[in-house]
C-alpha cells in the first residue's frame, strides 16, 4: 500500500523514528551516498513558498535524486485539466508528488488519484512537514518531549493544527491561546485530545495568551494572515494584537523557554524583533531543520 503524508497523523507510530532519522541525517548519515538515485519528485505549488520548496529540492539533490517544480500557471491545471487527471499522469512518470494546495479537498483528490506517495506541502487544514521540523528542533534543544509544555499563541492555523496533533503524538503538553472564532480545527482538537489521553499528556485551547504561556518550555507563533485570507488583513491585525509574541509574554514562560516560528514572520506584528533575534529564539535552526526532516520523510516514502 502506498503511504501519503497529508496529516501528521499519517506518520502514526513512526513519527519519533522519522525525527531521530532526521537528526542522524543532520549529523552526516548517508553523506556521499545516493539513496534516491534515479528517483524523481514532482512538486506542484499553488501558493508561494521559500522553505518548503527549497528544502524538498535540496533534499532530493543531496540524496541523489531529481525534482521538478510545477507551477499551476505553467502546467495544464492552469487551463482546466483536473487535479485528478494530473495525479494519474504524474504517477506514470515520477516516484512521489509534493503538493501545496489552497484547499484540503484538492489535496485529498490528488492523493486519491495518485498511485505514488503524496506529501502535503501545506493546505488550509494542516502543514505536516513543518510539524516534524518543529519537533526535531525541540528534541535537539530539550532532549525529550514528555514533561514539556508547548504554548502556541495566535491564529489556530494549519501550522497550529499540525503542531497540536504532533505534540499529542509525542506525549508533550500543548496549549493554544487563540481569539474566539480563530481556534484550531474543532475536529482536530477532538482527535488531538483523544491521542493525548492515550499518551498521558494534555491538549488545551484557551483565550488568554498569558494563561497558555505560563510555565511553557516552548512558545510558538505563526502569521496572523495565512495565504488565502489576505482580504481579512485589517480585521485580523486588530483581533490578534493582544496575541503578539513579545518579551512581556516570554517573561511569563519558563526561564529557559525556547521560541519558535514556522516563518515567514511579519516582524512587529505576531512577533517582535527583540524576541525573534533574541537568545531564546531557535527559529533559524527550525527552518534549517526543514531540510533534514524532508530528507527523512522522502527516504521513508520513496523506494
Ligand atoms: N514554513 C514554510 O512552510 O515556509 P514557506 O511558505 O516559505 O515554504
Ligand atoms: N499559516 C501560514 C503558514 C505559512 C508557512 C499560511 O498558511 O500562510
Amino acid at each position: 500500500m502506498k503511504l501519503n503524508v497529508i496529516s501528521v497523523q499519517d506518520f502514526g507510530e513512526s513519527l519519533e523514528d522519522i525525527i531521530d532519522s532526521a537528526q542522524r541525517l543532520k549529523k552526516g548519515a548517508l553523506k556521499g551516498s545516493d539513496p534516491l538515485k534515479g528517483k524523481t519528485l514532482a512538486m506542484i505549488f499553488e501558493k508561494a513558498s521559500t522553505r518548503t520548496r527549497v528544502s524538498f529540492e535540496v533534499a532530493m539533490t543531496q540524496l541523489g535524486g531529481h525534482s521538478i517544480f510545477l507551477s499551476p500557471k505553467d502546467i495544464q491545471i492552469g487551463r482546466g485539466e483536473t487535479i485528478s487527471d494530473t495525479a494519474k499522469v504524474l504517477s506514470r512518470m515520477v516516484d512521489c508528488i509534493v503538493y501545496r494546495a489552497f484547499k484540503h479537498d484538492m489535496m485529498l483528490e490528488l492523493a486519491n488519484s495518485a498511485t505514488v506517495p503524496v506529501i502535503s506541502a501545506l493546505d488550509d487544514l494542516e502543514h505536516p512537514c513543518q510539524a516534524v521540523a518543529d519537533l526535531l528542533t525541540i528534541k535537539e534543544q530539550k532532549g525529550k518531549f514528555k514533561g514539556l509544555k508547548l504554548a502556541y499563541v495566535g491564529d489556530g492555523s494549519n501550522v497550529c493544527n499540525s503542531l497540536m496533533l504532533g505534540s499529542a503524538m509525542v506525549g508533550m503538553d500543548f496549549a493554544a491561546a487563540c481569539p474566539k472564532g480563530y481556534e484550531p480545527d474543532a475536529n482536530l482538537i477532538k482527535q488531538s485530545m483523544k491521542i493525548a489521553k492515550r499518551k498521558g499528556c494534555s491538549v488545551k485551547v484557551v483565550e488568554d495568551p498569558s494563561d497558555a504561556a505560563r510555565k511553557a518550555d516552548i512558545l510558538y507563533t505563526d502569521t496572523w494572515v495565512s495565504m488565502g485570507v489576505e482580504d481579512e488583513t485589517m480585521e485580523r491585525e486588530r483581533v490578534f494584537k493582544p496575541y503578539q509574541l513579545n518579551s512581556d509574554l516570554l517573561k511569563k514562560a519558563k526561564k529557559d523557554c525556547m521560541v519558535l516560528h514556522c516563518l515567514p514572520a511579519h516582524r512587529g506584528l505576531e512577533i517582535t524583533d527583540e524576541v525573534m533575534d533574541g537568545p531564546q529564539s531557535f527559529i533559524f535552526d527550525q527552518s534549517e531543520n526543514r531540510l533534514h526532516t524532508e530528507k527523512a520523510i522522502l527516504l521513508t516514502l520513496i523506494h
